[in-house]
């Protein structure tokens, strides 16, 4: 959450912190600000809102060759101009901008700065005015830097400007991502590499606790301690083109007309030089060995680990957990054996499950992240990675990522199976391409999707999904997917559940979107739905052919039952596309939110 960027060279840094800034906005976007280093010292630039608000203050007359530039996720504070970074201290010669969140930020202001009036709520602020502070009382920018940081506790990643040494970017991070990104006469600094794409491909990882000193012909990392870092750079192998809209009005819509490429390009990835289906042997052995599995996740990666559980168990029967990140660290079930972790997040960044990843590993126990991120914090940290191969994942809302989460563990837990001598009874890579196929089908059918979201959702204040088993689960994404991006209230129920209390909700007109894609389960769900008609609901029946019935609004092509999910999610991401479309809700953007979550 919150981007950070920089950029220290010969040429204006204005419009390249800008440009970095918006391909940023996906981590956060209720403010934003830029600071420049010309002639004049330290120019601070910051707007609440959205970075093109940010754009329209800017003014064109003030130059400057060193930059630093911040869009927030709000964390301490309101979102407003005075929360928004960078942030100064009170001499105006520090300025800062910073993501993560610093725990011990009272602490800090009561023993260190106690009777300065600070000018935000932020936590932020205090880290400046500290350095400016030990500076006053004698040390160097770096002496000051460093001791600092050794007083944070919590995550940072932070960039820090000095209008005294014009030629420096100071540079750290703690557990939020930061990168520095090396060109031909100037270095940037950046969040994500997407963000500098637009001026160099070649970038240095750095690690918690380092401190980097980037000019604009040198880099120079070293420990807290003074020991100096010698890294190479990599290549970011990222296509513009997969970070571009193109010709879409959005890259929600782009990501889900996507998902037919990307479930040929994982079999593809995963398949080795004979065609056949292929898992590092190390991740086997460690899913072989495992006495039961817990799957940590959050929010739909979350929802992808609750399908993920039933083909490990039906598959490779392996008995299988799934946890909310979130509330595994403080509710820790009792532990067997051989666990095997696996960690299901398309950033890799998600704060709450890396605290888990930290606990377990303390205890000793193996993990597996399965990713979108290459070189992610998740995917560093954990033993063994799977990456998704989705391709950049821009919308906040996720689409294409929990389609590629269950094609990857449909192929683990195959691999597995075959591994261990059980045989799953179909040939998974035929079957994925029929999925393939028959998502397709669905994406194709815009029209259809846009007139359920009509006739269904444009007036109503909530709306119910409703499924048994797998639909159960699919349900549940259907309802994040409606409510993050259309603000209808929408929850997702087990169909045999409702009477057990959520049906006294049912209104005359209520939508209910109910799944029946599940032969054993076709005919409860189908009486499930008769029960919320005759209390006025207005069901909508998404069914797959074979299972269909007059009357229902939607039937999925016949796809393998076990990989229904990867079909039947499309309709629940397209209504809902169309449901927010229809309220004019911003759909890459939805309120309150950000793309990776890297607060606990
Ligand atoms: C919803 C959504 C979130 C994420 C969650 C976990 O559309 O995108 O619920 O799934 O924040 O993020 P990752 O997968 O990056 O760990």
């Amino acid at each position: 959450m919150c981007g950070i960027v920089g950029y220290i060279g010969e040429n204006d840094s204005k419009e390249i912190l800008l440009k970095g800034l918006e391909r940023l906005e996906y981590r956060g976007y209720d403010s934003a600000g830029i600071a420049v280093r010309g002639g004049e010292g330290v120019t601070v630039f910051k707007e609440k809102g959205r970075i093109a608000d940010l754009r329209a203050i800017v003014a064109d007359e003030v130059v400057g060759t060193t930059g630093i530039g911040h869009t927030r996720w709000a964390t301490h504070g309101k979102p407003n101009k005075v929360n928004a970074h960078p942030h100064q201290n009170t001499s105006d010669r520090f300025t800062i901008v910073h993501n993560g969140v610093i725990e011990n930020y009272h602490h800090l202001q009561r023993d260190y700065l106690a009777g300065m009036e600070m000018e935000s709520d932020t936590d932020t602020e205090v880290i400046v005015q500290l350095i400016g502070k030990l500076v006053a009382e004698g040390m160097t920018t770096k002496e000051a830097f460093s001791k600092t940081l050794t007083l944070l506790k919590g995550s940072y990643a932070i960039a820090l400007l000095d209008a005294e040494e014009a030629q420096t970017i100071f540079v750290a991070k703690n557990k939020s991502p930061l990168l520095v990104g090396l060109g031909e006469g100037f270095n940037v600094v950046a969040s994500d590499a997407m963000a500098m794409l637009q001026v160099t491909d070649q970038f240095v990882e750095l690690m918690d606790k380092e401190i980097v000193i980037v000019r604009k012909d040198s880099v120079e990392i070293s420990t807290l301690d003074g020991e100096v870092i010698n890294r190479q750079p990599f290549t970011a192998e990222i296509d513009m083109s997969d970070i571009e809209k193109g010709t879409y009005p959005h890259y929600m819509l782009k990501e889900i007309d996507e998902q037919p490429a990307v479930m040929r390009k994982i079999v593809q990835a995963y398949q080795n030089g004979e065609d056949q289906l292929t898992i590092q042997p190390e991740i086997l052995d460690a899913m072989k060995n495992a006495d039961r599995i817990h799957i940590i996740a959050a929010g739909t990666s979350y929802h992808a680990g609750l399908i993920g559980k039933e083909y490990i168990e039906k598959m490779a029967q392996i008995p299988v957990e799934v946890h909310v990140a979130s509330e595994f660290g403080y509710n820790m079930p009792l532990l067997s054996e051989k666990p095997l972790f696996i960690f299901i997040s398309q950033s890799g960044e998600t704060a709450d499950s890396r605290q888990v990843l930290v606990k377990i590993k303390e205890l000793g126990h193996p993990s597996l992240t399965i990713t979108n991120v290459a070189g992610s914090t998740l995917s560093r940290e954990s033993d063994y990675t799977l990456l998704l191969y989705a391709g950049p994942e821009i919308a906040v809302a996720s689409t294409k990522a929990y389609t590629a989460q269950i094609a990857v563990l449909s192929i683990l837990s195959a691999v597995t199976a075959q591994f261990k001598g059980l045989d799953i009874g179909f040939d998974l890579v035929q079957e994925l391409g029929i999925v393939a196929n028959a998502i397709q089908a669905q994406v194709d059918m815009k029209e259809e999707m846009e007139q359920i979201a009509r006739d269904f959702l444009s007036t109503t204040r909530n709306c119910f999904f409703i499924g048994r088993v797998m639909d159960y689960f699919v349900g549940l994404e259907g309802a994040l997917k409606l409510k993050e991006i259309s603000y209808i209230q929408a929850e997702g129920f087990a169909g045999g559940e409702l009477k057990h209390g959520t049906i006294a909700l049912i209104e005359e007109g209520t939508p209910v979107i109910a799944l029946a894609t599940q032969e054993a389960v076709n005919l409860s769900i189908r009486g499930n739905v008769k029960e919320v008609a005759a209390r006025g609901a207005h069901p909508c029946i998404i069914s797959m052919e074979g299972l269909q019935e007059e009357g229902d609004s939607l039937v999925l092509p016949k796809v393998n039952e076990l990989l229904s999910p990867l079909v039947s999610v499309i309709p629940m991401q397209l209504i809902s596309y169309y449901a927010a479309l229809h309220r004019d809700c911003d759909v890459d953007k939805p309120r309150n939110l950000a793309k990776s979550v890297t607060v606990e």
